[in-house]
C-alpha cells in the first residue's frame, strides 16, 4: 500500500538534492530546479486522471528523475539501485546523447523514447509543456521561434502516446505565439 506515494517522495528527494548540488535553477529564473520537476509531475497527474490504465507510479518516478543523468553527477548505477532498471531505462531515453551533433540530439532521444512504454511518451510531452512557460528574457525572437518549432517536432513524434497531453501541448504551443509578437 501507498507505494506510489513513497516512490514519489523518494524520487523528488533524490532529484532535488542532485540538482541542488549543481545549484541548477529553472532556466531564466531564480527558482530551484525542483519547481520544473514538480510541474512535469503535475502534468503527469492530470494526464493520468484522463487516461484509463495509465501507469502513474512509473511515470511519476521518471518525471521526477528525468534530468538527473543529463544535468547532474548522478550515475546510471545509482538510479538502477534506488529505483530499478525500468526507471533507469526511461531516464536514459529522456537524456540527450551529447556525443551527437546538436541537431541530432532531440530526434535521437525521441526515437529511443518511442520504443518504450506510452507513459514515457507522456512524460516527454509533459516535460515540453512545462518548458513552454514564458521564455527567458534574454532569448531572441529567433530562439523562441526555434523552440516552438522543436516543440512541434516533439508533439508530432509523440502525440499518439497520450491524447490528453498531446492536446494540451498543442494548445501551449499555440499560446507561445504571444512571445513572438
Ligand atoms: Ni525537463
Amino acid at each position: 500500500m501507498y507505494s506510489l506515494q513513497s516512490h514519489y517522495q523518494e524520487a523528488i528527494r533524490f532529484a532535488t538534492y542532485k540538482h541542488l548540488e549543481k545549484n541548477q535553477k529553472v532556466k531564466g529564473t531564480e527558482l530551484p530546479y525542483v519547481v520544473h520537476l514538480s510541474n512535469v509531475a503535475m502534468e503527469v497527474f492530470a494526464a493520468s486522471a484522463a487516461t484509463p490504465g495509465f501507469g502513474l507510479d512509473y511515470a511519476l518516478q521518471v518525471a521526477l528523475l528525468h534530468d538527473t543523468i543529463e544535468d547532474t553527477d548522478t550515475t546510471p548505477d545509482e538510479i538502477k539501485e534506488q529505483f530499478g532498471a525500468e526507471i533507469l531505462e526511461g531516464v536514459i531515453a529522456m537524456s540527450k546523447n551529447e556525443s551527437l551533433p546538436k541537431e541530432r540530439q532531440i530526434p535521437d532521444s525521441l526515437a529511443r523514447i518511442k520504443v518504450l512504454r506510452k507513459e514515457l511518451w507522456a512524460v516527454k510531452l509533459a516535460d515540453r509543456i512545462a518548458n513552454l512557460q514564458a521564455p527567458p528574457s534574454y532569448w531572441s525572437k529567433e530562439k523562441i521561434r526555434k523552440y516552438q518549432d522543436e516543440s512541434r517536432l516533439i508533439l508530432d513524434a509523440l502525440a499518439d502516446g497520450n491524447q490528453y497531453l498531446a492536446k494540451r501541448l498543442e494548445d501551449v504551443i499555440d499560446d507561445y505565439n504571444k512571445y513572438l509578437v
